[in-house]
């Protein structure tokens, strides 16, 4: 008989790949997804620990999920309890022993393992913990990507050999680790095959990509880009240290990739840089802007920030501000510094008030949707490609992406859902843009 499977995503974009692997790993097994938790006989929480609050976030999470897993135990039925992801890898012996209901603990390298931690669990042999980096990579031992609709993420690269002095990721992912190109042709090719026409490439630091030849990212979206009926090909987190002269020629010379790139900078500050250890200037960035937009004219950008970061001055802040003003962001996220234990910035003197971080935040944040909504505006009356892929809240909206990742809103008939169509931006707003079918607007 069937099972259900209820997985909670927090954080990146690798998270909710490694969901949807970890599905395709259970599915062998007879697990089917569950709409919520309560129906569900598996329950895994992807969780996130790059930012403040995870651990107590995750507990929380859990202390609710006991309820149901007690509900249902005293209804007959049995729920297979884990935790999987960074939090997991970071915290899992605190996990153990504070939530001893929890059956599974496991970090996000070990997941092509679950069905054996499953019937571990199951068998009632205590509970699993499953943490270490083990020397054969999981990408060797995982099925078939299952694809659903048009769009898929597809990991190239895993860990971070790059130590940001504020960052639990190379903690917690490990050293860098690039999947061969054969490896990421085939599943590539399986993904059109089941009809994506639009793939993410993933990775924490994905243009740090090296193959097995010494292939770099470029030479791979090169590669890709030959699969007939693969029409779009993004990449995402890049490093601006990585960003190679190879991986700028791409983006000159292959249409299918996408006219848009989140490239984090995180502060303008060449202190703050330094002592974040980001290795560049902020020289050095806006030469890659520059040289982006040469190989590339309709090319937007986005990015990430800290503010408040140990001995940011106000003179340091407003260096950010001025590389914003540079710039020119489609899009960008913006966070407070949160310490983060065992990192180097958690100890650095001149840590920054409360107060100070959240007017700094107020006041980049409002520069960077002054920037958004600007480019939004300059969106209207252009024309492009949207993958139609969800139904809106109102009957008859189908709602998509935009080449530049902004969700665009249409009436148009159900049966375009997941399919690609020429749109034309009609209005603009905060984050999103309303469009009308081209064809419409030609007869009209
Ligand atoms: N504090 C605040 N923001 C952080 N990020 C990573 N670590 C921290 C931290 N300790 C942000 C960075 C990164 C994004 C994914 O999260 O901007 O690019
Ligand atoms: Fe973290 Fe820096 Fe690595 Fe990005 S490059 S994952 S911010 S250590």
């Amino acid at each position: 008989m069937a099972k259900k499977l209820f997985i909670r995503t927090y954080g990146c974009q690798m998270n909710v790949y490694d969901s949807s692997r970890m599905a395709d790993v259970l599915a062998p097994l007879g697990y089917e997804p569950a709409e919520a938790p309560d129906h569900a006989d598996m329950v895994i929480v992807n969780t996130c620990h790059i930012r403040e609050h995870a651990s107590e976030k995750t507990f929380s999470e859990l202390g609710r999920l006991r309820q149901i897993k007690e509900e249902r135990q005293a209804a007959g039925q049995q729920t297979v309890l884990a935790v999987a992801g960074c939090v997991a890898q970071a915290e899992g012996a605190e996990i153990m022993a504070r939530a001893p209901f929890v059956d599974i603990v496991l970090g996000p390298q070990t997941y092509h393992r679950l069905p054996e931690m499953v019937a571990r669990a199951t068998r009632g042999s205590g509970g699993v913990l499953e943490t270490e980096f083990p020397v054969e990579p999981k990408f060797d031992h995982l099925p078939e990507p299952s694809a659903h609709g048009l769009t898929a993420f597809l990991s190239v690269q895993e860990g971070c050999d790059k130590f940001c002095t504020f960052c639990v990721v190379p903690y917690t992912r490990g050293s860098e680790y690039s999947r061969p190109v054969s490896a990421i042709l085939k599943e590539a090719e399986s993904l059109v095959a089941k009809g994506v026409r639009e793939i993410t490439l993933l990775g924490q630091n994905v243009n740090g990509y090296h193959g097995d030849k010494g292939e770099g990212l470029g030479q791979l979206v090169r590669l890709l880009a030959k699969i007939p009926g693969l029409h779009g090909l993004r990449y995402t987190t890049s490093h601006p240290r990585d960003m190679d002269d190879e991986l700028i020629a791409a983006h000159r010379d292959v249409p299918q990739l996408m006219p848009f790139l989140h490239l984090p900078v995180q502060s303008g500050s060449d202190r703050i840089l330094a002592a974040m250890n980001r290795q560049h200037a902020a020289s050095d960035y806006l030469k890659i802007i520059e040289r982006l937009r040469a190989a590339r004219p309709d090319m937007a950008l986005s990015s990430d920030f800290i503010v408040g970061f140990p001995g940011e001055s106000d003179e340091d802040f407003q260096a950010t501000l001025t590389l914003v003003e540079q710039v020119g962001f489609a899009q960008a996220y913006s966070f407070k510094y949160s310490p983060r234990p065992g990192t180097p910035a958690s100890t650095m003197a001149g840590q920054v008030p409360e107060a100070v971080k959240e007017e700094r935040l107020a006041a980049l944040q409002d520069l960077l949707q002054t920037q958004s909504r600007r480019f939004n505006q300059a969106c209207v009356g252009k024309s492009f490609d949207v993958v139609l892929e969800r139904r809106g809240r109102h009957p008859g909206q189908l709602i998509g992406r935009s080449p530049y990742m902004q969700s665009v809103y249409v009436s148009a008939p159900d049966e375009m859902l997941n399919s690609v169509q020429r749109l034309t931006m009609v209005t603009a707003h905060g984050n999103s843009l309303g469009a009308e079918l081209t064809s419409e607007l030609a007869c009209a």
